[in-house]
């Protein structure tokens, strides 16, 4: 670093002055693979909307010289994380969720994507936040080095993505199988009773499934049982991210590399599309649905699961705007996987990695403790992926 390099100042997002330019550096950072043909987003002009659903988030930008060269997003809230040992009792904690770090092509490797990550790590620890997370592409060099070796995150879950394209037709239902929507209150209470001490379940599931973009909670149980006296039963809910934003892909020369996708799922999101035989449908922005919460009990739980998927599949059909059907389950969930349809060859796997933060000095042995059992013991339980975070 030279003597004179000017340090970046950290602050803010700031709609007003920021909006384009941050929509702009997106444009400029590749994140995914560089094919010929190329995934836009259209955050349709909020780039802060991946958080804004969130009960407290940030964004900052950093700026060198005038010129915006970074950006990075949180979230606060307040999950199930696990239980400490030789207590039984699932326990909540504060976690910080960093997401959308990006830094300038030609900015790179001087220490902003660092500052980004310090300064916001201090507005975690300022709000008391136990842990932070973050999630990643396995295979992105820099940003796991950045996180696991440069700020001593660990890595501790690899949940896998699961991608289903929708297809013209629509998926058959078995009529042994009765679907019905729950209340918003039924869904709540059924979260809270089945699936509160899964990993990551968000204490504000009621805020959730009352958000504008959740659009619903389904139960599936056999035809001609009840739900209070059925063995075997599923549910599911589904959240539409296409109202937050819009995919498209462009063709483009390789001179314009540069424009490319603004989120990790996005750019999941991808390679799948190469394969579909009905490629030019998705030269028309179009949303996705990611189905969340899935929860299933007894001896026909697989089938349940499957009805209930093909059901959403039919429902985007209808909804005319969304192209694909995204989930993402926990790595012990291998029998869910079995059920949820999804184009096998595609199913990459998330990198969480999670740290502790200095927090009240009495409550730093007790988040060692926790995350210690996180990161050295196999996943036990369920992972509820929170569909803000997608
Ligand atoms: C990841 C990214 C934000 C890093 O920003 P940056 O400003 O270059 O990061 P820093 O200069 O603070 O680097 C900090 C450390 O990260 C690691 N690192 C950063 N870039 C790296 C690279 N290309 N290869 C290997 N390690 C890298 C190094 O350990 C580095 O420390 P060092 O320079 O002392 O060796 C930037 O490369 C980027 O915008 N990438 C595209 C978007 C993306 O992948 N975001 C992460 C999604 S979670």
């Amino acid at each position: 670093m030279g003597l004179y390099q000017l340090q970046p100042i950290i602050r803010s997002y700031d709609k007003r002055v920021d909006r384009a330019r941050v929509e702009d550096l997106e444009r400029r950072c590749e994140v995914g693979p560089t094919e010929r043909v190329f995934l836009f987003t259209d955050t349709m002009g909020d780039p802060i909307c991946r958080i804004r659903n969130s009960p407290m988030y940030k964004m900052l930008v950093a700026e060198l010289d005038n010129e915006l060269v970074g950006v990075i997003q949180g979230s606060i809230k307040v999950v199930t994380i696990n239980k400490p040992p030789k207590d039984n009792i699932a326990t909540g904690a504060k976690v910080g969720y960093i997401l959308g770090l990006r830094v300038a092509p030609h900015q790179r490797r001087k220490g902003i994507g660092s500052s980004l990550v310090r300064e916001l790590e201090e507005w975690f620890v300022l709000n008391e936040v136990d842990y932070a997370y973050m999630a990643t592409e396995k295979d992105n060099e820099a940003s796991v080095k950045l996180f696991v070796k440069k700020f001593g995150y660990n890595k501790f879950r690899t949940p896998a993505i699961l991608i289903n394209p929708v297809q013209n037709r629509p998926s058959h239902i078995s009529s042994n199988v009765e679907i019905s929507k729950l209340k918003v209150e039924e869904a709540e209470s059924l979260y809270r009773k089945f699936m509160s001490s899964a990993e990551f379940f968000p204490n504000d599931i009621n805020d959730i499934l009352r958000n504008k973009l959740s659009l619903g909670t389904w139960v599936a149980y056999p035809r001609g049982e009840s739900l209070g006296n059925t063995k075997s039963w599923a549910m599911l809910s589904v959240w539409n991210t296409g109202g937050l934003f819009k995919l498209w892909l462009g063709k483009a020369p390789l001179s314009c590399l540069i424009y490319t996708k603004s989120s990790r799922v996005i750019s999941r999101l991808f390679p799948c599309f190469k394969l579909v035989p009905s490629l030019p449908d998705f030269f028309d922005p179009f949303g996705f649905y990611f189905m969340y919460g899935v929860h299933s009990e007894g001896p026909l739980s697989g089938k349940l699961v499957r009805s209930l998927c093909q059901f959403v599949h039919n429902m985007a059909i209808a909804s005319k705007d969304c192209k694909v059907i995204v989930t993402e389950v926990g790595g012990h969930e291998f029998e869910l996987r079995h059920h949820i349809p999804h184009w096998k060859l595609l199913c990459p796997e998330d990198l969480w990695c999670i740290k502790a933060l200095k927090n009240k000095d009495h409550e730093e042995e007790r988040n060692k403790d926790l995350l210690d059992q996180l990161t050295k013991t196999p996943p036990s339980k369920p992972l509820f992926v929170d569909p803000r975070e997608v």
